[in-house]
Parts: C-alpha cells; structure tokens; sequence
C-alpha cells in the first residue's frame, strides 16, 4: 500500500492511548489519515483523540476492552456507521505478563490471552469483513520478538504472541486473494509506559524487580516512534513478519539458522538473571 499520502483513508489502532500504538496512530495522522481509537484508559484517549483533531484529522474514539467480544462489536459498529471499511487496521492493544509457566495462574492466563490473542481475534472478525468486501487494505498485527523465540521468563505472554504471529501468518495466506497484506509485527525491547502496567508473576514479582526492569528498558531507550516508522515501512512493503529493533532481527535471524544456540543462549541469560537474584 502506498503509505506516503493517507489523505481520505481511514487507520484504526487499538490501544493508542499509550506507546505504540498512540505513535502510530500519530504516524498516520501526519500522512493524512483519519483515525478510529480506542483503548481501555478513557482519559489519555480522549487527550489524544484532541490533539489529532487539532491536527485537522477526522477522528473517532471510543473506551474499549478489546477482551470483550460485545464492546468490540459496538466500536465495529460505530466505525462503520462512518466508513465501509477501514483501510488500515493495527490490533496493537496489549499487556506485559513475565514469568515462568509454574507461576502463572489460571487467571493470569484468562487476562493475557484475553487481551493480547482474543483482542486481536476480536479486531479481525470485527473489522476484516468489510475491507475483503472493498477488496483493499492492510492488517497489523502487533506480536513481539517474543513471538518468535520463547524463555521461560514470558512464558504466558510468549505463548500469546507466538499465537499472534500464527494467525497473521494463515491470515496473509487467506487474505491475499483480495488484495488485503497482513504483518505481524515483533519489536523487541522498547521504552514504553507497559514496564508499569505488566503483571510480574512468582518470585520475579517484587517491586525491586520492577524497578530494574524499567531502568533496563530506559536505558536501552529505543522509542515507540521507531516502531511506528517501522509499522508503516512494513505496511508500504507489506512485510509478512516485520522484526523491529536490533534484538528482534537477531532473534528473527537466530531462530531461523541457528535455534540450537540460540535456545541455549537465552537458557544462559535466564540462569545467570536467576543466580544473581539469588532463586
Ligand atoms: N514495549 C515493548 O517492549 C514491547 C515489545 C514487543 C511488543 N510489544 C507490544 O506492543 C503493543 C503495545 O505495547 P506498548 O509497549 O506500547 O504498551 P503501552 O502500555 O504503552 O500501551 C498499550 C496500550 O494498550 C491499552 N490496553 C491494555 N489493555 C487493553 C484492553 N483490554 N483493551 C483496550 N486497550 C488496552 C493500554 O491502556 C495502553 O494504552 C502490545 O501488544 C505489546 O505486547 C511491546
């Protein structure tokens, strides 16, 4: 798709309240697009949502749960009260949740396949329909590195973006006939506003833990608009997979031609983190 001027088109991100998804909905609105937001967190949504019709945008916004099947067929519904389809569609609503798999209750599993597997589910059956009708358009699924390669460190979180990458890939395959291109998109690590709100499951859980997480992630400092920027290089090239982030392209390239040492490597990480927290 040609992505250099999106006047008269309609993008829609989930999750745009924060991060990626709020710098990519950006990313749009500087070329042009009208937007469709929604997100959990009314208030930053709605600050946003200002800040875009400041820009001169067509937006429409509402609070959404993408785990809810109901509130996503009513925030389809009202989308496409104002257009037939919309052309570009990024499921990036998404929520941390580290830890190994012993650790991880069965309502933790509920809440992080809810939000980041059925969300993205619930966005393409809501939202696909009408752009195979029109025959137009391109998917973002936003995954992670973590949907390419699994530790035991995001164990649950691991199993729903590999799921991610999965379905965008049968998508792409399906989709294709109507001249719809579909990307899953795996950043790796990026200094977004989600170090907060994750869930840090088992003896990894203390604040302390938290706290260097985010230093890391600081420190690393690779910034959401990056993504964004390689979000619509991907959608321009339609890209099946889109690694985004020097990590992510050597876990890509890692699982393709070296997975053995790549699979110890990561073993290697997770046991030196555990021995130095004394676990
Ligand atoms: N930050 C990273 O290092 C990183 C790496 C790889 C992949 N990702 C993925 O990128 C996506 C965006 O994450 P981010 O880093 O920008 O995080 P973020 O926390 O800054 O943004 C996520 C947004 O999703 C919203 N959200 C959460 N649950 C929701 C729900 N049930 N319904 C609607 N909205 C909901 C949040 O309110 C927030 O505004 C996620 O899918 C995440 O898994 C992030």
């Amino acid at each position: 798709m040609d992505i250099s001027n999106l006047r008269g088109k309609t993008a829609l991100v989930t999750g745009a309240a924060s991060g990626i998804g709020r710098e990519t909905a950006l990313a749009f609105a500087q070329r042009g697009a009208d937007l469709a937001i929604c997100d959990l967190n009314e208030a930053p949504l709605q600050a946003f949502a200002s800040e875009l019709v400041a820009m001169g945008r067509k937006v429409y916004w509402q609070r959404v749960d993408v785990a809810d099947r109901g509130d996503m067929e009513r925030f389809a519904a009202a989308v496409h009260e104002r257009v037939p389809a919309v052309d570009i569609l990024v499921n990036n609503a998404g929520v941390g949740l580290g830890g190994g798999f012993l650790h991880t209750g069965l309502d933790d599993w509920d809440w992080v396949i809810g939000i980041n597997l059925k969300g993205v589910i619930h966005g393409c059956h809501f939202f696909v329909p009408p752009m195979v009708a029109r025959r137009s358009g391109h998917v973002v699924n936003v995954a992670s590195a973590a949907g390419l390669v699994a530790t035991e460190m995001l164990s649950a979180y691991s199993t729903t973006k590999f799921a991610v990458v999965g379905l965008s890939e049968a998508l792409r395959d399906e989709l294709t006939q109507y001249g719809i291109g579909v990307t899953a998109v795996c950043p790796g690590i990026i200094n977004t506003p989600i170090t907060r709100s994750s869930r840090i499951v088992g003896p990894l859980g203390t604040e302390q833990n938290r706290e260097e997480m985010v230093r890391a992630y600081q420190r690393r400092n690779y910034g959401p608009e990056r993504v964004a920027a390689n979000i619509l290089r991907a959608i321009e090239r339609n890209r099946a997979v889109a690694p985004v982030s020097p990590e992510a392209w050597a876990f890509y390239y890692g699982k393709r031609f070296i997975p053995g040492l790549l699979a110890r490597f990561t073993h290697a990480v997770g046991a030196r983190e555990r021995k130095r927290r004394g676990l």
